[in-house]
């Protein structure tokens, strides 16, 4: 079938996406946020079951923080290897603010490693984003199964903004071990659908809480007892937001070789990864010199659909892709970050996970601009995504 003769092929496809998404859920596995089922959902935590919740960052697969047997269970419904630590989700309990003295007091971290200095900035970034899409790599206590922390020494914490995870976490009475409920490597789900597409054969319950509304994962902070800071992964919240808050200068995290503990995610050769091979231009479109534009136009001679990526105003875009694609058909999705940031972090999961469910035979992305919080994180997974395969 050729790219223009595609109206019966359009039909067809329309049909199977029509059927894919309301078979979504005919596992019945989505439960709305009510009392019942976050009660229901805390009964199978404590019983040591594994829960798909939401975050206001990305969909989470939690597990009772404590229970090894719970967190056997998540690297196992993931396919995630036990170098790659988990996050633990806490909440206030009662008129308790969430503070270092209450992680101490949960076991979760052993406050007599810390220095006055790394007591002192953690206070300070508790106290300014939580709850929120901040992680803070902390010195564990020995109660914390090593299994959740990959045998480092540290655990890492954070308290979740989303009223409906906090609920829960209050419900179930104990600390949620709780990593992106996708499968390992694969794109982080943002909505409920999205964790039952990845996890849905595997998993007794996902808990809806609409949308995730920052769209990608926290950013992971470590400090180090004497007080150093690391940024191990980019998110929402930027350095520039830590230093100020922390009045300490943030390094670049540490890096990690392949198959040991990883200190910082997606360092293995591709995270965040559709299954369709992903390339990522070396400029935007309209930026492309005519040597790498001639190599865009040659790689996708041999294909009838292209899905693309673009962090630019679509209508140029699509005006740019006709011109250089002319017998082709594209499948275009718009994520213009200037104007919308907000909204192209947001989105880029789940256009992400749409162009990897499209017809389309390969997928393109444009590089996004790297001076803000949220495209310097967007690009991180961009890049990640984009790594090429093995297999
Ligand atoms: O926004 C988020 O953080 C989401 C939601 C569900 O809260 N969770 C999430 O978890 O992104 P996950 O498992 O996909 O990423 C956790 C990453 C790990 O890959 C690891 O590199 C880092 O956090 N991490 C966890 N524990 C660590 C530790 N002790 N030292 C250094 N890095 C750690
Ligand atoms: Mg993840």
């Amino acid at each position: 079938m050729t790219c223009n003769d595609g109206t019966v092929f359009n039909l067809i496809f329309l049909t199977v996406e029509v059927c894919y998404v309301l078979a979504m859920d005919l596992m019945g596995l989505i439960y709305a946020p009510t009392n019942e089922s976050l009660e229901q959902a805390a009964r199978l935590l404590r019983d040591g079951e594994v829960v798909g919740i939401p975050t206001e960052t990305v969909y989470g697969l939690a597990a009772d923080a404590f229970n090894v047997g719970a967190l056997t269970k998540v690297f196992s419904v993931k396919e995630r290897p036990t170098f790659d630590p988990l996050i633990v989700h806490v909440t206030a309990s009662g008129a308790a603010p969430v503070d270092l003295a209450l992680l101490d007091h949960l076991q979760l971290i052993d406050l007599r490693l810390f220095s006055d200095t790394a007591k002192k900035r953690a206070d300070a970034l508790i106290h300014e984003f939580w709850p929120g899409p901040l992680t803070l790599v902390l010195p564990k206590s020995p109660k914390v199964p090593d299994l959740a922390t990959a045998g480092l020494p540290t655990v890492a914490i954070r308290m979740p903004r989303h009223e409906v995870t906090r609920v829960l976490i209050e419900k179930a009475r104990v600390p949620l071990a709780a990593p992106s409920a996708n499968r390992f490597g694969r794109i982080s789900p943002t909505t409920a659908q999205d964790v039952v597409t990845e996890l849905g054969d595997r998993i007794p319950m996902v808990i809806d809480g609409g949308p995730c509304e920052i769209g990608l994962e926290s950013t992971v902070l470590l400090i180090n007892p004497d007080g150093a800071l690391f940024l191990l992964r980019p998110g929402a919240i930027s350095r520039e937001e830590l230093e100020r808050s922390s009045g300490a200068e943030i390094l670049i995290g540490p890096g990690n070789a392949e198959n040991t503990p990883q200190q910082a995610p997606g360092l293995l050769s591709s995270h965040y990864a559709p299954t369709k091979m992903l390339n990522l231009l070396p400029s935007s479109l309209r930026d492309l010199s005519n040597e790498e534009r001639r190599r865009f136009v040659e790689r996708c001679k041999s294909v009838s659909t292209v899905g693309f990526l673009s962090f630019s105003e679509g209508i140029q875009t699509q005006a740019l892709l006709k011109e250089s694609l002319p017998s082709c058909e594209v499948i275009l999705e718009s994520l213009p970050l200037s104007s919308s940031p907000k909204e192209a972090a947001q989105y880029f999961f789940s256009k992400l996970r749409s162009l990897d469910r499209s017809k389309a035979e390969i997928l393109f992305s444009e590089p996004c601009a790297t001076n803000t919080a949220l495209g310097y994180a967007i690009f991180d997974r961009l890049r990640r995504a984009s790594v090429p395969r093995t297999s």
